[in-house]
């Protein structure tokens, strides 16, 4: 009989793909993937551990499954529990100290290894703990063409090509989480990517915490760069959209820009984090560039790709962060003009420089601010999604929409579109007229071009 297996996902997009990873390497062992707990002889938890109560919260979820473990025991049902991710990472044994129900804890870098991990749990009879870094093997252990998985199979894909970080943000746990930067080699991706193409993906998202500080060795031995990688992409039949994310500023080479400019391929959407629009804030981050060079860069940028939407991310009450400093930030983002962003109240992540500082913020000014800074971006937002109304874009048809004869798709802006088409137009990129802006989404009407759509 088959087993189940039910991943639940906290974080970010390299966590979803880990966690569709996951699903992949224990398909050969037969576990088949299921949407609840309750159904599932293994549960996994792939966590997060990048803001907030991150801890507490896996713990809380961790108390509610060791009882419905014990449930499940009673009516001789097994249910193996395991806590994958940056906590995992983070926290190690303290874990299966804590929580005696948990079988397996494994950070980010051992899922391909879960296999093993699990036949180790059942000879030993005891909890497993794996927290080592070894990157490499991580990759070169999946089997995507093994992917058999319904839930999983998209005309969109993750795929990620660099993990870790050497930049050491003073708030930032990801260098300690996910380990030294890491790029895996451009064949591989390539590969990766004509696998997916096969399967029927048409829009590629590359995954990295440095996703531009790619420098994966190319066929010749030489680095390669992101620029380079997705030019390569580019020429895979079947792909016809790619993206990246996150970026950093200083990573932003020239050969990058130049892309946006030419590579019809390359979507103009840029996730580009600055976190503070002031300079002492962004040297006491350890960003290594000013508010104005920031500036500067996104003028390049829209110089070569004039039509570019911008995201970025931000953080409030960052220690020691002053009203003058703050109004910084909202400077910088009414003159840059965001299509849509990410912001957080700052969070003392353990082991990191600045939760150190003695200058923490109190958290009700931190929430002042955070709500300032978003009733800018939203309004930043909905002024650029209602500058669509009336456009023409080409929309990816992604999945069936909620009423029948409705389908959703993405426009190049990464906005949902809503329109009525029938379903035989998966996958294709039709060209929609925007009609109207939603809470979360663009609604528009398919507009057959003469040519007929692109991409099947
Ligand atoms: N507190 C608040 N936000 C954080 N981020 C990373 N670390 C912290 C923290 N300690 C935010 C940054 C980053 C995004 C992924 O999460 O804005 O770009
Ligand atoms: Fe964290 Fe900074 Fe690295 Fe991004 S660049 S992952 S914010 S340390």
């Amino acid at each position: 009989m088959n087993k189940k297996v039910f991943v639940k996902t906290y974080g970010c997009q390299m966590n979803v793909y880990d966690s569709q990873r996951m699903t992949d390497v224990l398909a050969p062992l037969g576990y088949l993937e299921t949407d609840t707990a309750e159904a599932a002889d293994l549960v996994i938890l792939n966590t997060c551990h990048i803001r907030e109560k991150a801890v507490e919260k896996v713990y809380s979820e961790l108390g509610k499954l060791r009882d419905m473990k014990a449930a499940k025991a009673e009516q001789g049902r097994d249910m193996i529990l395991a806590v994958a991710g940056c906590v995992g990472q983070a926290e190690g044994e303290q874990i299966t100290k804590r929580m005696k129900a948990v079988d397996l804890v494994f950070g980010p870098q051992t899922y391909h290894r879960l296999p093993e991990l699990l036949e180790q749990r059942r000879s030993k009879g005891r909890a497993v703990v794996e927290t080592e870094f070894s990157v490499d093997d991580k990759f070169a252990g999946l089997g995507r063409e093994q992917v058999r998985n319904p839930l999983s199979r998209a005309v969109t894909a993750f795929l990620t090509i660099q993990e870790g970080c050497d930049k050491f943000c003073t708030f930032c746990v990801v260098p300690y989480t996910r380990g030294a930067e890491f790029s895996r080699p451009q064949a591989q991706v390539l590969d990766e990517a004509r696998k997916l193409a096969d399967q029927g993906v048409r829009e590629l998202t590359l995954l990295g915490q440095n996703v531009n500080a790619y420098r994966g060795v190319a066929v010749t031995g030489a680095p390669s760069s992101l620029g380079k990688l997705v030019a390569e992409l580019s020429l895979i039949s079947g792909i016809e959209r790619i993206r990246y994310m996150t970026s950093h500023p200083r990573d932003m080479t020239d050969d990058l820009i130049e892309a946006h400019g030419s590579n019809p391929k390359l979507m103009p959407f840029l996730h580009l984090p600055v976190q503070s629009g002031s300079d002492r804030v962004l040297k006491a981050m350890n960003r290594g560039h000013t508010a104005n060079d920031y500036l500067k860069l996104i003028a390049r940028i829209r110089a070569a790709q004039p039509a570019i939407a911008l995201s970025g991310d931000f953080i409030v009450g960052f220690p020691g962060e002053t009203d003058a400093e703050f109004e910084a930030s909202l400077d910088l983002i009414r003159e840059v003009k965001y299509a849509s962003a990410f912001s957080f109240k700052y969070s003392p992540r353990p082991g990191t420089p600045a939760a150190e500082n003695k200058n923490q913020i109190p958290e009700d000014a931190k929430s002042g601010r955070l709500a300032r800074l978003q009733a800018v971006l939203a309004e930043q937002t909905k002024t650029f999604n209602q500058a669509c109304v009336g456009l023409t874009l080409p929309v990816l048809v992604e999945k069936p929409g909620r009423r029948a004869g409705q389908m959703i798709g993405r426009s190049p802006y990464l906005q949902s579109v809503h329109l009525e088409i029938g379903t035989d137009h998966l996958g294709q990129i039709v060209q929609t007229q925007i009609l109207a802006v939603g809470s979360n989404s663009l609604s528009g009407q398919y507009r057959p071009t003469e040519k007929g759509d692109a991409s099947v």
